[in-house]
């Protein structure tokens, strides 16, 4: 039986390779993981979520960690691993820096790598940095692709990937957030986040890009700060911890009455505050294709998106990170009804919640033939 380890490191790849290793496990295959821990508490909490206990914990994250710190701990850390594994098949997930060096490692001890979320693309090496050109050079070194959609497998087949190593699968993101919803419909789940005022609608904020540091992350606090202005309404923040997004926020929202600045949520709260919210607005990858899901439009403070099925479809409008254009697109969806409605109305653009045991599937019948 082929022996398969899942390579990761970040809150997003967590939660969307959560069901795919669980999906591996129930039905038998030989599983292993790595986490390289490149997030430390974000991750944990999610490995606790899922009860995932890693094999093995690289403990590589320190705070304020540059690209190239990353990168070289990444590296020297993961190739023992692969040496003692010598797996038939390393899974990554993604575009974050755990995601491409996973693939590279593996790609140096000759391991074929399965790429799970691939083919996404802006076509703007910079938006978002570094994602784009991570996700690229993983396509170069992956030999399984697995892109949630459609149009992800067409960039790939235009960058010239073999179609016969490419499979639509739908985005295991979805298997996740459609597990944890039901899970808290049922009761089986319940989130322990209280705090909410039920005579005002709830709009749920995240922002973390890196293109956006600096000048785009305070423009996009004003921003907030006009909409809050607002009686309607009350903002939740969970603020990424990365040092380049706590210290504006805190410094610009920290102390206003009507956004309440949260640590960030257990992915069960988190998932229990979108089913609730009006709106989500947010520039985050994974909460514009969860919107949808949900029933609930997304507002991306992006200038791009490598996820425009969401936008064709009507469920996600790009609003940039310019102040005004941030208030006044969520004003208009606020006072829009049929806007609203419509944008609403959209359901399951990225997958229909069943990706994880398709790639199980695709795993087996490649690697045991
Ligand atoms: C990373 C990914 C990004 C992904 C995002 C998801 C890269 C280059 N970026 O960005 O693609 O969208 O994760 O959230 O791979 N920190 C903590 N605790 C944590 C996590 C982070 O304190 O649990 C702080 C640390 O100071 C750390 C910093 O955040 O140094 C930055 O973390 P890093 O993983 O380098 O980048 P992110 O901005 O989180
Ligand atoms: N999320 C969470 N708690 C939070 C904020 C986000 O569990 O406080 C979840 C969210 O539902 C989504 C994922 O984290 O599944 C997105 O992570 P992030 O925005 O950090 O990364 P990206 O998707 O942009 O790479």
């Amino acid at each position: 039986m082929a022996k398969t380890l899942f390579i990761f490191g970040t809150r997003p790849e967590a939660i969307k390779l959560a069901p795919v290793i669980l999906h591996f496990r129930e039905t038998g295959l030989d599983t292993r993981v790595c986490v390289t821990a490149q997030h430390r508490g974000l991750l944990d909490q999610v490995l606790e979520i899922f009860r995932i206990v890693p094999d093995y914990d690289l403990n590589v994250m320190t705070p304020g960690q540059s690209l190239a710190q990353t990168t070289s701990r990444v590296m020297a850390a993961l190739d023992p691993i692969l040496q003692a594994e010598n797996p038939n098949v390393v899974l990554v997930q993604g575009d974050t820096t755990s995601t491409f060096c996973g693939a590279l490692a593996a790609f140096y001890r000759r391991i074929p790598v399965a790429h799970i979320e691939a083919g996404l693309r802006t076509g703007d090496p910079y938006q978002p940095f570094p994602e784009e050109i991570n996700r690229l050079l993983t396509t170069r070194l992956a030999t399984l692709h697995f892109p949630p959609t459609q149009a992800s497998a067409e960039n790939l087949f235009r960058e010239g990937i073999d179609p016969n190593r490419v499979t639509v699968t739908g985005n295991t993101g979805i298997d996740a957030v459609l597990w944890v919803a039901q899970r808290l419909e049922a009761g089986a789940l319940v989130s322990d986040f209280t705090h909410l005022d039920s005579s005002r609608k709830l709009i749920l904020v995240t922002a973390h890009r890196r293109e956006s540091f600096g000048q785009g992350m305070e423009d996009l606090c004003r921003g907030l700060l006009g909409i809050a202005a607002r009686q309607d309404v009350q903002l939740v923040f969970p603020v990424h911890p990365n040092p380049n997004v706590r210290e504006p926020v805190n410094r610009l929202l920290g102390g206003h009455p009507n956004i309440m600045l949260v640590d960030p949520q257990p992915y069960v709260n988190f998932v229990d505050l979108m089913r609730r919210s009006y709106l989500l607005l947010t520039d985050s990858g994974g909460v514009q294709e969860e919107g949808p899901s949900l029933g609930k439009p997304v507002l991306v403070m992006r200038n791009v998106t490598e996820r425009p099925e969401g936008v064709y479809a009507g469920a996600l409008k790009l609003v940039g990170t310019a102040a005004h254009q941030i208030t006044a697109s969520v004003n208009q969806l606020l006072d829009d009804a049929d806007l609203y409605r419509r944008m609403s109305a959209v359901h399951n653009v990225y997958g229909d919640g069943q990706a994880a045991g398709r790639i199980a599937e695709l795993i087996r019948s490649f690697f045991d033939k």
